[in-house]
C-alpha cells in the first residue's frame, strides 16, 4: 500500500515508510538492519544508495519517510536524541556572529545548548514571551538569522501564534524553527503555518512508549536539509537500527495516543483547578487559558501536558509528588504513563533562579505529562494525594 499524501493522519502514522518490500520478502514491518555496511556489487556503484550506516540505513529511512508524512514535509532527519538534532541543525544553519531570538520558557537543555554551547562559538541568543508578538519584532534584529519557538511551551503551556511569528521572521530575514515535541505532529504541523522547520523529541509522543531515546527534524527547504543532512554524516549523531525500529512502531499508535492523552489531561486539569491546593492550572484546554482560542484555532486538540501552581510552594509540590502512587516522579513525558515532575529542581534545574522566576517558573510549579490510563484512577491518585 502507498501511504502517500490524501491518507489521513492516523493511516499515514501506521503505514508511511513501511510499503511491503515485494523483490525481498514482503515483511509488512520493516526489519531491523544491524549491518554497519552494505556490501556492493560494483565499486562505484553503492547498492540502493546505502554505504555505510552512519550515512543511511534501511530502517532509518523508513523512520524518516514516516516522520516527513507526518509533519507534511518533503524531508526528514532522525538522530540519536532531541537534543542531537537540535545541535546538529543549529551547527548547520548558524555561524559566529550570529543571533537567535528564542521564547523564554523553553525545555531547559534548550536554553543550556544556547548558553552554555553556543555562545562560545559567538552565537547569542535572546529569550522573549512569544506570546507577545510586539516582544518578538522589538527583539529582532539585522544579525538575527533564527527564530526558537515551543508551542505548547515547557513548562507554562503558553500558546505563541506560529503563524504571526513565522510571518514576522519571513519579512526580517529569519528561519522560524518549532519545536513541536509537546504538541506532537498529530495536534499541529508548523510547517504548514510558515516555519521552516520542526524538530522533535522523539523520545516522547511520538516514540510514545518511554523505551527509546531518540529526535528528527522536518523541513521542507531543501538547502536546510542538505546541509543538516551533510553535518549529520559529519558529526555523527545517528540512531541505531533498533531505536529506529522502536520508534517506527511508536508512531503506529499515535493518533489514537494522542486522543485519550488529550481527553485524561482534561479530566485531570479540571479537577486541579476546582482544587483550593492550586493557585493557577496551565492547559490550554481551559477556559481560563489566557491563549485559550489561538489553541482552540491552532491545535487539533489541548494535548496531553499541563501544569499547575501550588499555593504551598516548593514543599506542597514535592509532597505531592511523593505521595502520588500512579503518577511516577520522572522526567521526560508523552509516554502511555502518567508522569509528574518539579521543574524547578529537575528538567529546568539548569536555567538560573533568577532567569526562572522572571519567567514565571516558580518553586511551587508541578508539570503532569497524563497518559493513558484511565481517567478515573488519575484523578482518585490526585485527590487521595492531596488529602
Ligand atoms: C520540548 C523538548 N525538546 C527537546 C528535548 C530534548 O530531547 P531528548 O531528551 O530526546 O534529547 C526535550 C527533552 O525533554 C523536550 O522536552
Amino acid at each position: 500500500m502507498a501511504a502517500g499524501k490524501g491518507l489521513k493522519f492516523g493511516t499515514r502514522a501506521v503505514h508511511a515508510g513501511e510499503e511491503p518490500d515485494f523483490a525481498a520478502t514482503g515483511d509488512v514491518v520493516t526489519p531491523i538492519h544491524m549491518s554497519a555496511t552494505f556490501a556492493r556489487s560494483d565499486a562505484e556503484k553503492p547498492t540502493k544508495g546505502l554505504e555505510y550506516s552512519r550515512t543511511g540505513n534501511p530502517t532509518r529511512l523508513a523512520l524518516e519517510k514516516r516522520l516527513a508524512s507526518l509533519e507534511n514535509a518533503k524531508h526528514a532527519l532522525a538522530f540519536s536524541s532531541g537534543m542531537a538534532a537540535e545541535t546538529t541543525l543549529l551547527l548547520s544553519v548558524l555561524k559566529s556572529g550570529d543571533h537567535v531570538v528564542a521564547g523564554n520558557d523553553l525545555y531547559g537543555g534548550t536554553v543550556r545548548l544556547f548558553e552554555s554551547t553556543l555562545k562560545r562559538f559567538g552565537v547569542t541568543a535572546s529569550y522573549v514571551d512569544t506570546t507577545r508578538l510586539s516582544d518578538v519584532e522589538e527583539a529582532l534584529r539585522k544579525d538575527t538569522k533564527l527564530l526558537w519557538v515551543e508551542s505548547p511551551s515547557n513548562p507554562l503551556m503558553s500558546i505563541c501564534d506560529i503563524r504571526a511569528v513565522a510571518r514576522m521572521g519571513q519579512a526580517s530575514g529569519a528561519m522560524t524553527v518549532v519545536d513541536n515535541t509537546f504538541a506532537s505532529p498529530f495536534l499541529q504541523n508548523p510547517l504548514d503555518l510558515g516555519a521552516t522547520v520542526v524538530v522533535h523529541s522523539t523520545t516522547k509522543y511520538i516514540g510514545g512508549h518511554s523505551d527509546v531515546v531518540g529526535g528528527a527534524m522536518m523541513t521542507s527547504d531543501r538547502k536546510v536539509h542538505d546541509a543538516v543532512r551533510f553535518n549529520q554524516n559529519a558529526l555523527g549523531a545517528v540512531p541505531s537500527p533498533f531505536d529506529c525500529f522502536l520508534t517506527l512502531r511508536g508512531s503506529k499508535t499515535l493518533a489514537v495516543r494522542m486522543e485519550r492523552h488529550c481527553e485524561n489531561a482534561a479530566a485531570v486539569a479540571e479537577f486541579l483547578e476546582r482544587s483550593p491546593k492550586f493557585s493557577r492550572v496551565n492547559y490550554p484546554g481551559l477556559r481560563s487559558h489566557p491563549q485559550f482560542e489561538l489553541a482552540r484555532r491552532q491545535m487539533r486538540m489541548p494535548g496531553g501536558m499541563l501544569s499547575a501552581e501550588m499555593k504551598g510552594g516548593m514543599r506542597a509540590a514535592k509532597d505531592l509528588l511523593r505521595k502520588l502512587r500512579v503518577f511516577a516522579t520522572a522526567e521526560s513525558l508523552g509516554g502511555v504513563e502518567s508522569l509528574v515532575e518539579h521543574p524547578a529542581s529537575m528538567t529546568h534545574a539548569s536555567i538560573s533562579k533568577e532567569m526562572r522566576e522572571r519567567n514565571g517558573l516558580t518553586d511551587g510549579l508541578v508539570r503532569f505529562s497524563v497518559g493513558i490510563e484511565d481517567s478515573e484512577d488519575l484523578v482518585a491518585d490526585l485527590r487521595s494525594a492531596l488529602g
